[in-house]
């Protein structure tokens, strides 16, 4: 993507990544991704927010040539995880005189992951700042969003806030600022699922730190930039909150159509009963989709057929993908089928040890399901309705 100027003398450096559709080994990316790095230059100082993934290296190097950038003084690492540190090295290379300014655990990630050496780094603090002259960065320490050395910068003068990966979204678009909002908090919400959702509490108190700063843009590292900072904001209020929605989520899987059969009468007794229903058959879905969902939804019910002696290895991955994302949902439950016996029930309920819910009686019958396992699923869609009710009332 080309350098483009966002206020006088503050430009977007990065690359948009068209085709990436799997980050980290594991996320899907439906719609792409971009690596945003900017560039500030004031009456002083230059400094380069970030850099690109190293695939995407050519690009940022292009646009600090296109717009003649002769010197860098600082490079402001928020972040050591490769798609935003990775070009460090190259950037230092290329510009002697340059520095990294980060906080102190993050110096030392970027020491290991990058190699990069002790004396090209300038060491911050919560709430220093550093002058390029007519514009003063104010550094933001924010841990766990999402890894331990995680910050902030807020550019004063400008009112623009540099969050890195909190607020991104991964979607490829040539939109510098967001302009189709529905888009845009699809992909944030997808973003916030994959990535945030298991930092809940501490996004929490950083967002309860930045509230009163006068913020007039937010420039993520992934995704369009947000003019108007409330429409983020305001989501990730919603989606950090304790409220759940009256829905159930069912990552489920079946081999001969028991569990499947269960699945689909589940469903429709749930919708008889107005509850919000989103089965997810996970030989089909996308993983986002499934952590999308269970960013607001009160119940998970896991559907298993018993395979050697276990849950089904899909069923075990979307448990072991649930727990570690901590939804916020207040009650769990199971359905399933078995042939001749097993644990499955039990190691599946085990493993959620994460998520602060309430474990509803399973439903795990032998074989096809029988008039009398119906009338168990319709007993386990009343008891949520009740507790559904309790929440609201
Ligand atoms: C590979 C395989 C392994 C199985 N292992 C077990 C088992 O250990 N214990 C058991 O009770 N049933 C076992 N079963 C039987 C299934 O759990 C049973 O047929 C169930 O009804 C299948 O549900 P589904 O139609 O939703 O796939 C196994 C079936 C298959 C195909």
């Amino acid at each position: 993507m080309p350098a483009r100027e966002i206020k006088t003398n503050i430009f977007s450096v990065g690359a948009i990544d068209w085709d990436r559709r799997l980050f980290d080994e594991l996320i899907p990316l439906p719609e792409g991704t971009s690596y945003n790095a900017y560039l500030i230059k004031g009456t002083d100082k230059t400094a380069l927010l970030d850099s690109v993934d190293p695939a995407k290296e050519s690009e940022l190097i292009s646009n600090l040539k296109e717009l003649e950038v002769g010197k860098i003084d600082y490079v402001i690492c928020h972040h050591a995880e490769q798609d935003h540190s990775g070009t460090i090295p190259k950037i230092l290379e290329l510009y002697p005189q340059a520095k990294v300014v980060t906080n102190q655990k993050c110096k030392e990630m970027l020491k290991d992951l990058l190699l990069i050496p002790d004396n090209r780094f300038i060491e911050v603090k919560d709430r220093e700042t550093i002058s390029l002259g007519d514009k003063t960065l104010d550094f933001i320490l924010a841990p766990w969003v999402h890894w331990p050395e995680t910050m902030l910068t807020y550019l004063k003068e400008d009112k623009i806030l540099f969050p890195c990966d909190l607020f991104g979204s991964h979607l490829a678009t040539s939109d510098l600022y967001v302009t189709d909002e529905p888009l845009v908090y699809r992909s944030a919400k997808r973003y916030y699922a994959e990535i945030m959702m298991p930092f809940r509490t501490s996004i929490k108190k950083h967002i309860e730190k930045i509230k009163d700063l006068p913020i007039e843009i937010i420039a993520p590292s992934h995704g369009p930039a947000y003019p108007k900072p409330s429409f983020i904001m305001d989501a990730y209020k919603d989606w950090i909150s304790d409220d759940v929605k009256n829905e159930v989520l069912i990552p489920y899987v079946s081999m001969h159509g028991s569990t499947k059969k269960m699945v689909d009468y589940f469903t429709e007794a749930l919708i008889k009963r107005n509850i919000s229903v989103k089965p997810f058959n996970l030989t089909k879905t996308d993983i986002g989709e499934l952590a999308m969902a269970l960013v607001d939804a009160a119940t998970i019910v896991i559907g298993s057929p018993t395979v050697l002696v276990g849950p089904h290895p899909a069923a075990l991955y979307a448990t072991y993908l649930t727990n570690a994302l901590r939804p916020k949902a207040k009650f769990a439950s199971l359905i399933g089928s078995y042939g001749w016996g097993g644990k499955m029930a039990e190691q599946i309920t085990g493993m959620l040890t994460n998520l602060k819910v309430e474990v509803i009686e399973p439903v795990i019958i032998r074989g096809f399901p029988k008039e009398t396992d119906f009338k168990a699923l319709d007993r386990l869609a009343d008891s949520i309705l009740q507790k559904h009710r309790q929440l609201n009332g």
